[in-house]
């Protein structure tokens, strides 16, 4: 047995050398990109998602970070929008990258316009060039919003129902739904992605957000010739916001699902399996250190399932979702109080 084998996951059929896959974003985005992060150690790559008629040129900057005192990652925020690459750039993408390593474990993903047909288009499209899992991005929460596209649909469950069966009617191939956290309830917008016959969610698509204003020169980030756009913020601070979307449909649907949002290192990872996801994705990570990472954390998550004498990750999916309930539980187990500024107290002093 190889000393990483605890961590092969199958997804919906598909079988992956281990649960990190570089999510779609920027350093997904060329063949050169996913080759280097799957010869790095990545156990899969979403690549950026690919469009047809809705591909347009970005705006520059397009990105803003927040910083703490350490000038450690806080918050990351991007208006990037779909691939810039139209469909033949992304086929021979797609072909350098099968002809460089023949199984290469890709996830495709895709985005249309509002018109219906253009997703199972763009799922057949995928399909025809080797894809055995398709990612329907449905999150985006700027440029294609205003559209009727991108997280438009996630925040109308009618129409993640509508364009999941679409495309689910169209491929042979499991669909993934990627949902956005911009709405009343992920869990409820994930059992329409589920009756629709979608086999998998991802959760979460980065937060719509501002990222901030410098009050001296009385500007906001990203600054395009003086103005922005409400943008979508991803890193370590939205993490809390992505294990309570996993957790939430873990406990109320039996979707495999895809943990997304501030992972960056191999405990977070764990995090997300412990609340019921089965594979991870990354991309501010991987934008702000490179691919190189992946081998310490696979070998760590290795050592840690070991210690603990777990065989693979099965023995920990989901483990720890079941402890999340309704308050009035949590009201029963509880006696005796601290005061409340003494509980203030302990969170400032650690
Ligand atoms: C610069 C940037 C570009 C992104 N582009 C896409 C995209 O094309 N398609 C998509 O589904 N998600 C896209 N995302 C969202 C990520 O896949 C992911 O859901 C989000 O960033 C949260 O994960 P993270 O905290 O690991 O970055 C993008 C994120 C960033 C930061």
């Amino acid at each position: 047995m190889q000393e990483n084998d605890s961590l092969e996951i199958d997804f919906d059929g598909v079988k992956f050398k281990n649960p990190f896959w570089v999510g779609s974003g920027p350093t997904s985005g060329t063949a050169d990109k996913i080759i280097q992060a799957l010869k790095a150690g990545w156990g899969g790559v979403v690549i950026k998602t690919v469009g047809d008629s809705i591909v347009r040129k970005g705006v520059r900057p397009m990105y803003a970070a927040m910083r703490d005192q350490n000038k450690d990652l806080v918050v990351f925020e991007n208006i990037e929008l779909i691939t810039e690459d139209n469909l033949e750039t992304w086929d021979r993408y797609i072909r350098t990258v099968y002809h460089e390593i023949p199984d290469a474990p890709i996830i495709f993903s895709i985005m249309g316009s509002a018109d219906i047909s253009e997703w199972a288009k763009l799922a057949r499209w995928s399909e025809d060039r080797g894809a055995n899992l398709i990612e329907l991005n449905f999150g985006c929460p700027h440029g294609e919003p205003e559209k009727r596209s991108g997280a438009y649909i996630s925040q109308h469950p009618d129409l993640v129902y509508e364009y999941t069966k679409e495309v689910v009617q169209s491929v042979g191939v499991p669909v993934i739904a990627k949902l956005s956290p911009n709405v009343t309830e992920i869990t409820e917008i994930a059992k329409n992605a589920e009756r629709a016959g979608a086999k998998a969610v991802s959760a979460i698509n980065t937060v719509s957000c501002l990222m901030g204003v410098d009050i001296e020169r009385e500007m906001l980030f990203p600054p395009v010739f003086g103005y922005t756009t409400y943008g979508g913020l991803s890193g370590p601070g939205v993490k809390p916001i992505g294990l309570k979307a996993v957790s939430s449909i873990y406990n109320n649907t039996k979707l495999t699902i895809s943990g997304i949002g501030g992972i960056s290192n191999w405990t977070n990872a764990v995090e997300y399996i412990m609340c019921g996801a089965t594979s991870v994705q990354v991309v501010t990570d991987t934008i702000m250190h490179g691919f190189n990472q992946i081998k310490e954390w696979t070998s760590s998550m290795a050592d840690y399932l070991k210690r603990h004498n777990y065989a693979s990750l099965d023995d920990i999916r989901g483990k720890l979702a079941g402890k999340i309930k309704e308050y009035s539980y949590l009201e029963n187990l509880i006696s005796e109080r601290d005061s409340i500024d003494d509980e203030l107290r302990k969170i400032r002093e650690v």
